[in-house]
């Protein structure tokens, strides 16, 4: 008897949708060779951005399986080609998670330019002698350029949302010219040389990674801020440490890494760093919508019908 395999403890409300099926749930899959066993035979699976699937663990779940979908909209964790060779279906959680990854954008924004990581330990650490003058002082938004790498349905909500700080977006792509929601889309390089805050809004693939590396980071203004919130590997780690610990950049709100749960070890010791533990999509709501959407995928399959977000 066939079954559906879920990686992690999902909403009822999501595992409900899947019908009459057996669901059997691993949480986690840093086992490996436990991951490849129990989906050995699986019909579905649901995967996190931390399963890795590949050519190794499809050869082990069978002809069974029909269905990859994967609880994220990001999808560099899955072998995409790999799971099209294997006749499986691919889908992802686009849309669902938009808003939430937004909000958290301008929640890192804030933190970094005003220094609230810096100033919160502070006080807990029992540093805070009192009011002063000139005591962290922060950077305003108004008036300033937002730089955002990629238009797509994220960067497009962070860019909306400027408007109510007064920010002036420009969109960095591929290929300059035109214009995106009424903001300008100019040549990376370009939006690095001029914007105050750059905010990284591309998926990882073999064309950005590493796309913010030392020169990159090279032509941004010493006074500007760097906010990741998708991918690590977009960003080369230790040359962002380097240069925030020479303070060629102001600061940096990382919320994704390249090896995670590592984080580069200067970056632990700088305080114009805010590190976060990949919570762009960390809200209830989000996540039980991006269960919901992920188990509507499988529903659909497994009835022979076609997925609502196939990649
Ligand atoms: C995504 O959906 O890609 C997020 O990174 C997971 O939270």
């Amino acid at each position: 008897m066939s079954f559906v395999l879920v990686t992690a403890k999902l909403p009822q409300s999501a595992l409900s949708l899947l019908g009459d099926v057996e669901i059997r749930t691993i949480e986690g899959t840093k086992d490996r060779a436990r991951f490849i066993d129990a989906a050995r035979g699986a019909s579905a699976l649901m995967t996190m951005v931390t399963d890795r699937v590949d050519d190794e663990l499809l050869d082990a779940a069978g002809a069974s399986l029909k269905i990859v979908a994967n609880v994220a909209v990001g999808y560099d964790n899955l072998d995409v080609p790999a799971i099209k060779a294997h006749g499986v279906t691919a889908t992802n959680t686009p849309g669902v998670l938009t808003g939430a990854v937004a909000e958290f954008t301008w929640a890192m924004i804030f933190a970094i330019t005003r220094r609230i990581g810096e100033a919160e330990r502070l006080v807990r650490g029992g540093g805070w002698k009192g009011w002063g003058f000139d005591f962290l002082t922060g950077t305003e938004l108004s008036g300033k350029q937002l730089g955002i790498i990629g238009a797509g349905r994220i960067g497009r909500d962070v860019a909306r949302r400027a408007a109510a700080f007064e920010m002036d977006v420009v969109f960095g792509g591929r290929s300059a010219g035109g214009e995106v929601d009424g903001h300008p889309v100019r040549a990376v390089d370009d939006v690095l040389r001029t914007a105050d805050i750059v905010s990284i809004h591309t998926p990882l693939n073999d064309g950005t990674r590493h796309l913010i590396d030392e020169r990159a980071i090279g032509l941004m203004k010493p006074t500007a801020y760097l906010i990741n919130t998708a991918r690590g590997p977009v960003v080369d780690e230790a040359a962002l440490a380097e240069a925030l610990k020479a303070r060629r950049i102001a600061g940096a709100a990382l919320d994704v890494f390249e090896r995670e749960p590592e984080v580069h070890p200067t970056l632990l010791e700088l305080d114009n760093a805010v590190l976060l533990p990949h919570l762009g999509s960390a809200t209830v709501e989000t996540r039980t919508a991006m269960a919901e959407l992920a188990a509507k995928n499988v529903a659909a399959v497994l009835a022979g019908r076609p997925p609502l977000t196939p990649l």
